[in-house]
C-alpha cells in the first residue's frame, strides 16, 4: 500500500517510544522506505540501533553529522519524504514546532518540509489540557498539521486519561489517510457488511459464510478518501475499520431499522451485506429438545432492505452485491432494476478466488446505463478502490 513511498519517522522522547518501533515495522511491511530522526530524548528509551535494524537504514541523530549531512542532510531528508511522522511526539516538540523554533535535526527537518505532517502526541493528561499545549496543538492544525489523537487509558506516570499515543495501527491509517486523495470528502457513505443471524431457539441460527471482509475493504477506503462512514455490519471475526462509525447488528430485521433509520443522513449506500432471505417463523423461547425424529423449521421471507431503499432513492447512489452461481449478468441486471440500483457488483461464486470468506474477487460491475465493467482476480481492498471511483463518477454525474 506504501511502495515506493518514502517517509520520515520523527521519534521524540517519551516510555511510548517502544510503540514506534512497531509503527515503523507496520511501514516498513506496507512497502514504505522509512528514514528515523531520533532526538536525544527519545535514545534514553529505545536504541537506535533497533530503528535502524527494522527500518534498514541508517538512523539520523544529530544535526551537524558531517558525513551523513553530505550524504543526506536534513534539508534532503526534508525533501525526499512523502510523509512525515512523528510519533511519539513530546509536549515540548509540539511546542518548538508551534514556536518556529528549529534547533535540532528534527525541528529542523519538519520545518523545512512541503510533505504532509502527521502528529502523534504523547504526554501525561494534566500536560496534554494545559491550556498552552492546546493553543500550540490547534496553531499547528490551522497551518495544516495533521494529528492522530492520543487515546484514553492508564498512562505510564499512574495517572488514567487523554494522552496516551494512539495504538500502532491507528496511527498506520491517518498515515495512509494522509497520502490518500481526498475525493469522497463530503460523502457520507453507508456501508453494510457480514452475514445475518436468524436466530431458531437461544443457542441456535441460520445464517452464511460471509466474511465481511468485501464490506470492511470499502468501508476503510471511504474513510480514507474523506468520507464519513458508517459500518452497519452483521456478526464477523474482523475488526473493523479505524475511522468509521460501526453499528452492530444480528439479524435482518435488526439491519434492516439500522439503514432505514440513517437513510436521510445518508449519500450513498453500499450494501455489501449477506442478508439471510428467510428467517424462522417462530422463534422458541426455550432450546429445541431433541426428541422427534424429524424437525421441519417453518421460515417466512425477511424484506429485502435494499429493494426498500430502492423505493425511497431521491438523489443517493445505491450500490448491490450480487451473489450468482449461473446466469450471472442476466439475473444481476433483474436486481440492478429490480431495486431501482445505480450499480451492482456482480460476483459469481462458483469461480475460485471469488466470493466468501476468500481475500479476492473476482466481478462485474453492471451499470444502470447497461455498461458492464468485467474485472480481472484481484484483492478485496482493491476492488473496494475501484468500487469507490466509480461511486464518485456517479455522484459527479448527478
Ligand atoms: N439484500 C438486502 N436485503 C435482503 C436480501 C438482499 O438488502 N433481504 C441486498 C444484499 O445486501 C445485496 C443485494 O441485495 O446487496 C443482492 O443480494 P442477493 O442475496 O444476491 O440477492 P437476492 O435479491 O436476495 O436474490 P437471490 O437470493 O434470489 O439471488
Amino acid at each position: 500500500m506504501l511502495r515506493g513511498k518514502t517517509i520520515l519517522l520523527g521519534v521524540t522522547g517519551g516510555i511510548a517510544v517502544y510503540k514506534a518501533v512497531e509503527l515503523l515495522r507496520l511501514l516498513t511491511k506496507a512497502g514504505a522506505a522509512v528514514h528515523v530522526v531520533m532526538t536525544r530524548g527519545a535514545t534514553e528509551f529505545v536504541t537506535p540501533l533497533t530503528f535502524q535494524t527494522l527500518s534498514g537504514q541508517p538512523v539520523h541523530l544529530e544535526l551537524f553529522n558531517l558525513i551523513s549531512e553530505q550524504q543526506i542532510g536534513h534539508i534532503s531528508l526534508a525533501e525526499r519524504a512523502d510523509l512525515c511522522i512523528v510519533a511519539p511526539a513530546t509536549a515540548n516538540f509540539v511546542g518548538k514546532l508551534a514556536g518556529g523554533i528549529a534547533d535540532d535535526l528534527l525541528t529542523t527537518t519538519i520545518m523545512a518540509t512541503r510533505a504532509p505532517v502527521l502528529i502523534a502526541p504523547a504526554m501525561n493528561v494534566n500536560m496534554y489540557q494545559n491550556p498552552i499545549y492546546r493553543e500550540n496543538e490547534a496553531r499547528l492544525k490551522r497551518h495544516g498539521y495533521l494529528f492522530a489523537a492520543p487515546a484514553c487509558g492508564m498512562l505510564a506516570c499512574g495517572y488514567e486519561g487523554e494522552g496516551k499515543l494512539q495504538t500502532p495501527e491507528a496511527i498506520f491509517e491517518e498515515a495512509l489517510a494522509a497520502l490518500t486523495p481526498k475525493t469522497l470528502a463530503g460523502e457520507r457513505i453507508l456501508v453494510t457488511a457480514g452475514p445475518t443471524r436468524e436466530e431458531i431457539d437461544p443457542v441456535r441460527y441460520i445464517s452464511n459464510h460471509s466474511s465481511g471482509k468485501m464490506g470492511y475493504a470499502i468501508a476503510r477506503a471511504a474513510w480514507l478518501a474523506g468520507a464519513e462512514v458508517t459500518l452497519v455490519t452483521g456478526p464477523t471475526a474482523i475488526a473493523p475499520p479505524y475511522g468509521v462509525g460501526v453499528v452492530r447488528v444480528e439479524s435482518a430485521l435488526e439491519m434492516r431499522e439500522a439503514v432505514l433509520g440513517r437513510l436521510e443522513e445518508t449519500d450513498v449506500v453500499i450494501k455489501a451485506a449477506a442478508v439471510a432471505d428467510y428467517r424462522p417463523k417462530l422463534r422458541a423461547r426455550m432450546k429445541v429438545k431433541k426428541t422427534a425424529a424429524q424437525l421441519s423449521i417453518e421460515l417466512e421471507k425477511n424484506p429485502d432492505i435494499l429493494a426498500e431503499i430502492g423505493a425511497r432513492k431521491e438523489g443517493r447512489v445505491l450500490v448491490g452485491f450480487a451473489a450468482e452461481t449461473e446466469e450471472l449478468v442476466r439475473n444481476a441486471t433483474l436486481k440492478l432494476e429490480g431495486k431501482n440500483l445505480d450499480l451492482i457488483v456482480a460476483n459469481d461464486v462458483s469461480q475460485e478466488g471469488a466470493g466468501f470468506n476468500v481475500d479476492t474477487n473476482i466481478v462485474k460491475l453492471l451499470f444502470r446505463d447497461g455498461r458492464v465493467e468485467e474485472l480481472p482476480l484481484m484483492g478485496k481492498h482493491e476492488l473496494a478502490g475501484i468500487i469507490l471511483e466509480r461511486v464518485e463518477a456517479l455522484r459527479r454525474g448527478k
